[in-house]
């Protein structure tokens, strides 16, 4: 994906969750890490087309992210998502949270959907919990569910947001290895995480963010390696401690 961000902002009321951030981007999949608070989450959003800049500009593939209804809904419809919880229905079937968008947002028949519901749900080592709701599955499996859901319709990007910080170690391992596999697959993926050691296995290109800036950006070598801002020294020296 080619990604161009100039200085966008977000502001919150008096708080700048994003305050100038400038981006380039070439890469298949893009990391992005920094303290909490630091912008990721609200830069995931204006890249899937779910929130709108302050000021500035972002363009992804060619797309111009701006105030036109019709090409964001567009936009968002091209791309699929996954966040740190509470991503499925709560009252569908894991087969049924997958099949509804298919049919509803994508225009698929029923048939069609439930081929796709089927082949996503083997992919992804479900095939014994397609009836299940999400209550009656663990935060893994959910998480394998939601990250199906988001597959099924072919995403262009596919946008993750720490989706493996509500999960135990165990279920985190599973989920990042069906990421590195969609990776290695050649989906593209922007994906935010505080799991440093996967943030390193799976970019193409890592960027820092904190306080609403991009402090470098780089090959995942080179950020983890050499940082060259300060502040990303620190940042890795605190969190990489115990790792
Ligand atoms: N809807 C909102 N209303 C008010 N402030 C918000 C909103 N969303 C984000 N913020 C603020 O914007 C800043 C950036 O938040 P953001 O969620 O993007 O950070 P983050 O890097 O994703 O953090 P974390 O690692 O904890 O998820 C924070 O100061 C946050 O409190
Ligand atoms: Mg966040």
């Amino acid at each position: 994906m080619k990604l161009h961000a100039d200085t966008l902002t977000r502001a919150y009321g008096a708080v700048q969750a994003l305050d100038g951030l400038s981006l380039q981007v070439d890469a298949r999949v893009l990391v992005l890490i920094g303290p909490s608070g630091g912008g990721k989450s609200t830069f995931l959003r204006l890249c899937g087309g779910l929130d709108l800049a302050t000021s500035g500009s972002l363009e992804i593939n060619g797309t111009a992210l701006g105030e036109d209804p019709a090409e964001l809904l567009a936009w968002r419809r091209r791309n699929g998502f996954l966040f740190q919880q509470f991503n499925l229905f709560p009252h569908l079937t894991a087969r049924r949270n997958i099949t509804l968008p298919l049919e509803k947002v994508h225009g698929r028949s029923p048939e069609e959907a439930e081929e796709v519901a089927r082949r996503c749900l083997e992919r992804f080592g479900l095939q014994a919990h397609g009836d299940k709701l999400p209550a009656q599955m663990s935060g893994g499996q959910q998480q394998r569910a939601g990250l199906a859901r988001a597959i099924a319709p072919g995403p262009e990007i596919l946008l993750l947001d720490e989706p493996t910080s509500a999960l135990d170690p165990e279920m985190t391992a599973e989920v990042l290895e069906l990421i590195q596999e969609l990776a290695a697959a050649g989906q593209h993926i922007i994906l935010s995480t505080h799991e440093m050691g996967f943030a390193r296995a799976v970019a193409d290109q890592v960027a820092v963010i904190a306080e609403g800036k991009i402090l470098e950006s780089g090959l995942p070598a080179a950020v983890f390696g050499q940082p060259r801002a300060a502040f990303t020294q620190r940042f890795l020296a605190k969190v990489m401690r115990f790792t």
